[in-house]
């Protein structure tokens, strides 16, 4: 793409930047032309019907998916074409719409695979079992244990098989197994999906949480009520396409974006 002119009106230096991004699955564009920008420390929502294409936004983000086209930039750095493991090193981390959590493992395993750094130690240090890996080691689970304790579950669980949960707990377990990672962006694919009003709120002020450790948030979230509560603003998409983009209050009242979950509402 040629390079575009500088935009002096822009307020912040965004941590994440699209720019006509494209995905194509065989003859379907499900991705088409998409610009938008995350805000550094930002809660930035995206929305839109079911099939507009938010969850493949995030695949093509995460390295998931490989783009047909656009320019990614994360924290300063093209990531595009990058992997899945590069690109979580870098600091961004996700969750996923059908939530993913290995069968056998306990709460305390599922954080830890989420700290991608490794130990700290190098793989020959683990192997051997030094003093130095040892540590690591030590450091990595007392991380997790923070870390089951800022998402509400508390270290008690960390022996349970993780898929035993409650569906609103193995949310908060893959929350947390994200930011072990220590990520700047954290992409949350319909975190709130499946819970009552109690859950919802719930999650809501972790998200609130996550934002003031200083994670920007990109959210896809269908409740509108809980989207006008927390996102400071908002990408919308129809058909792989964004229909409006800004400050959540006038996208929400935008006659096109009503038009398009009206048209389309499950
Ligand atoms: N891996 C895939 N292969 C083929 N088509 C896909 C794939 N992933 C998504 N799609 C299609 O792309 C479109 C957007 O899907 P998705 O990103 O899941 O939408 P949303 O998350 O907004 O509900 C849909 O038409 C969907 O069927
Ligand atoms: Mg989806």
């Amino acid at each position: 793409m040629s390079a575009a002119p500088p935009n002096p009106a822009a307020p912040t230096p965004a941590i994440l930047a699209a720019e006509g991004l494209t995905v194509r699955f065989g003859g379907l564009e499900a991705i088409g032309g998409l610009d938008f920008a995350v805000a550094r420390g930002a809660i930035h929502g995206l929305i839109g019907p079911n099939g507009a294409g938010k969850t493949t936004v995030l695949n093509a983000l995460t390295g998931f998916v490989r783009p047909a086209a656009g320019r990614l930039s994360f924290d300063g750095a093209e990531i595009g074409g990058l992997g899945v493991a590069a690109i979580a090193r870098r600091g961004l981390a996700r969750t996923f719409q059908n939530i993913r959590l290995f069968g056998a493992m306990t709460v305390l395993e599922s954080v830890l695979v989420g700290g991608h750094r490794g130990f700290g130690a190098s793989p020959l240090a683990l192997v051997l079992h030094t003093a130095g890996a040892r540590a690591a080691e030590r450091a990595a689970i007392a991380r997790a244990g923070e870390l089951l304790d800022f998402v509400g579950l508390g270290r008690e669980v960390a022996g349970r098989v993780a898929t035993t949960l409650s569906y609103g707990h193995q949310r908060r377990v893959e929350i947390a197994r994200a930011l072990m990672s220590e990520p700047k962006l954290l992409l949350l694919d319909e975190p709130l999906a499946g819970m009552n009003a109690v859950e919802k709120a719930e999650i809501a002020d972790l998200v609130r949480a996550v934002r003031a450790r200083g994670v920007s948030v990109l959210l896809i979230e269908h409740d509108m009520q809980i989207v006008r509560a927390l996102c400071d603003r908002l990408t919308v998409l129809e058909y792989g396409k964004r229909l409006a983009d800004g400050d959540p209050e006038a996208v929400l009242a935008d006659p096109a974006v009503q038009a398009a979950y009206l048209g389309r509402a499950r």
